[in-house]
């Protein structure tokens, strides 16, 4: 089945968003599968810049049916604003074109609220550095079942009902362990049945879609948010997201089966960022995160955050690619690195004594690693306009070169400039033109 996945595998803001919208051309669905609007994705088209926090990117494209899976958690207040966004920047969006399942969980004011209220008390040094988008706080109502499903808003009398009793709980909760004012649970519901109302010719089955078009032979492209190494379970626990961005939640966020599935390609950007706090071995500070940050634009799409940023790490990168069973990596922002005299890669961990390639689980060892590097001749050219491997400056190809032999997997595509055409495909590994 010709099926692709599309997920990071770094810390989140690989350029996922941009691979998605080119793949997206060549495909008929795109589905996202996990997160909620603490994701943003920016992509530049004809000039603008177009920020997605929950809407697949393939909504850009005419031809493609963007979904929203089970797996990810909607603040409905941000997707109606989005969808007029996007219709006010010239993209028609209409249950032709986009669907919400109907089992997706709703972000409610109160896990907002609970969200900040937690980060805000957390002695420094303790802080998640979260979005603030109340996403731990709604993955954890959905888990203790006790959350708010799209098709709730559609179904007001139950709504209300269900929203009394959820909200005596969690008003409990802001008052007496986080010492707040509680919300109002009329007010609520008043503002969310509307939501409830405006969203419900977009709110569907979004699962039967999935399988239908899969036994159809039709290509799904399934868009991951975030990174890997933010994964609950395979991330560097608990400086991650609220859940699965790796492969796993493909499955349990659509309803898709693992037989339908013919590549997964796994973003990786030329050097590392991360937002946040959390372990970040081959961090850098001084003049080199400066340019990366400069150069490579490395702002949070979401929280406008500066992001940290290091060199490309091939132990983490080994290990996300291992953990998801990637096929093709895409290597994104390659000219960022233009310019820099010397460029390096991590290939190992020094730790006790000895160096490993392992990403270990233990945060305390993480953040005593050292990291070793490879260093190697940079470039000065400019990238914009490459369109093909043998145009490239020779030190930059050998950087991608070494990315392969390094992860033993091979480089897809290659983004050498933010505007939607610079980018150039090595082979024709996953989904040809
Ligand atoms: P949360 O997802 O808002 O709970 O945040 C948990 C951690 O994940 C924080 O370190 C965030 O900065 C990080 N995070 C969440 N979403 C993204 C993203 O889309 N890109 C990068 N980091 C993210």
């Amino acid at each position: 089945m010709p099926s692709i996945v599309v997920l990071g595998t770094q810390w989140g803001d690989e350029g996922k968003g941009r691979i998605v919208d080119l793949i997206a051309s060549r495909t008929d669905l795109v589905v996202r599968y996990q997160g909620g609007n603490n994701a943003g994705h920016t992509i530049v088209t004809d000039g603008k810049k177009i920020i997605l926090h929950h809407v697949p990117s393939g909504i850009l494209r005419e031809n493609s049916l963007s979904l929203i899976g089970n797996g990810v958690v909607i603040d409905p207040k941000v997707l109606v604003a989005e969808i007029d966004a996007l219709r006010s920047a010239g993209y028609p969006v209409s249950p032709s074109n986009f669907l919400i399942s109907e089992r997706a969980h709703v972000i409610m004011p109160y896990h907002r609220e609970i969200d900040l209220l937690r980060e805000k008390r957390r002695a420094s040094g303790r802080k998640i550095g979260t979005t603030g988008r109340g996403i731990g706080p709604v993955y954890e109502d959905k888990y203790a079942r006790r959350g708010i499903r799209m098709l709730d808003l559609t179904e007001p009398e139950a709504f209300r009902n269900r929203l009394v009793s959820v909200m005596a709980e969690r008003n409990a909760y802001i008052e007496k362990v986080l010492g707040a004012e509680s919300l109002d649970p009329e007010r609520v519901y008043e503002e969310y049945v509307g939501y409830g109302e405006v969203l419900r010719p977009f709110i569907s089955d979004v699962s039967a879609i999935v399988r239908r078009s899969g036994d159809e032979g039709k290509r799904i492209l399934f868009e991951g948010a975030q990174g890997s190494l933010l994964d609950i379970d395979f991330g560097t626990y608990p400086y991650v997201t609220s859940s699965n961005a790796g492969l796993g939640g493909v499955f349990s966020g659509t309803g898709a089966v693992p037989a339908l599935i013919s590549s997964i390609v796994g973003v990786a950007k030329a050097y590392t960022t991360r937002v946040g706090e959390g372990p970040f071995p081959t961090e850098e500070s001084g003049e080199i995160q400066d340019a990366l940050r400069r150069e490579g634009e490395e702002y949070g799409a979401t929280t406008g955050r500066s992001r940290r940023c290091g060199w490309l790490d091939g132990v983490a990168l080994n290990y996300a690619l291992r953990t998801n069973g990637v096929t093709a990596i895409a290597l994104t922002k390659l000219d960022v690195l233009s310019g820099f005299e010397k460029v390096k890669i991590c290939t190992g961990y020094g730790y006790n004594g000895s160096v490993t390639k392992e990403f270990p689980a233990s945060l305390s060892v993480l953040e005593s690693c050292e990291p070793s590097y490879e260093e190697m001749d940079g470039w000065d050219e400019d990238l914009a306009g490459i369109k093909s491997a043998e145009h490239l400056p020779p030190n930059a190809l050998r950087f991608v070169k070494r990315v392969e032999e390094l992860t033993g997997v091979p480089v897809w595509i290659v983004s050498v400039g933010p505007q939607r055409d610079m980018y150039l495909e090595l082979r024709d590994c996953v989904v040809s033109r």
